[in-house]
């Protein structure tokens, strides 16, 4: 993919990698632990992960494109840019959560291949609830 980045475990990460992620989620999550990557596009959007190492599993904490730009694809090729990195990396079996009504997500994950697994009640601090899916397993 063109003009990706990846951002390794312990990395600073760009202001502008913030800023989407404020504009997507209402605040920045921060820097990056010793087992979190980001891959992003300048100025579309990012995929932030989480490696489990015990097992070679990873989970999508966050994916966002900018508001101005989506529904164009930068999505999608931002989550296929990802999993390909993942694999060379042996990781491939993948998770994630996302808010039950989150219509616009759960179909982009559909339409990838990930398959839904069931309900977690209750999940964010404000109710809502969560869907799972998995990928690879
Ligand atoms: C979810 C998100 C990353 C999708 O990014 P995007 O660049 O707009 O998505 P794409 O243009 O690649 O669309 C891919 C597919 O996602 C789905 N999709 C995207 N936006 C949608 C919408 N508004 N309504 C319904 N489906 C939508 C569609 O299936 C679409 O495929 P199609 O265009 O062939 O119908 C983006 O909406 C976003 O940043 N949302 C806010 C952050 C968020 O909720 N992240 C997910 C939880 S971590």
């Amino acid at each position: 993919m063109s003009g990706a980045i990846h951002l390794a475990p312990g990395s600073r990460v760009p202001a502008w990698v913030e800023a989407i992620d404020r504009a997507c989620f209402g605040e920045a999550w921060g820097p990056l632990d010793e087992y979190e990557h980001i891959w992003a596009t300048y100025p579309y959007g990012f995929t932030r992960w989480r490696i489990i190492p015990e097992v070679q599993e990873a989970e999508l904490l966050r994916i966002g494109v900018a508001v101005e730009l989506r529904r164009s694809g930068h999505g999608r090729r931002l989550l296929r840019h990802a999993q390909a990195q993942l694999a060379r990396l042996k990781v491939e079996v993948l998770h994630l959560e996302v808010r039950i009504s989150n219509s616009a997500a759960r179909s982009l994950y559909e339409s990838e291949g990930w398959v839904y697994r069931g309900v977690r009640k209750g999940y964010y601090r404000d109710g809502e609830s969560a869907a799972l899916y998995s990928r690879g397993d």
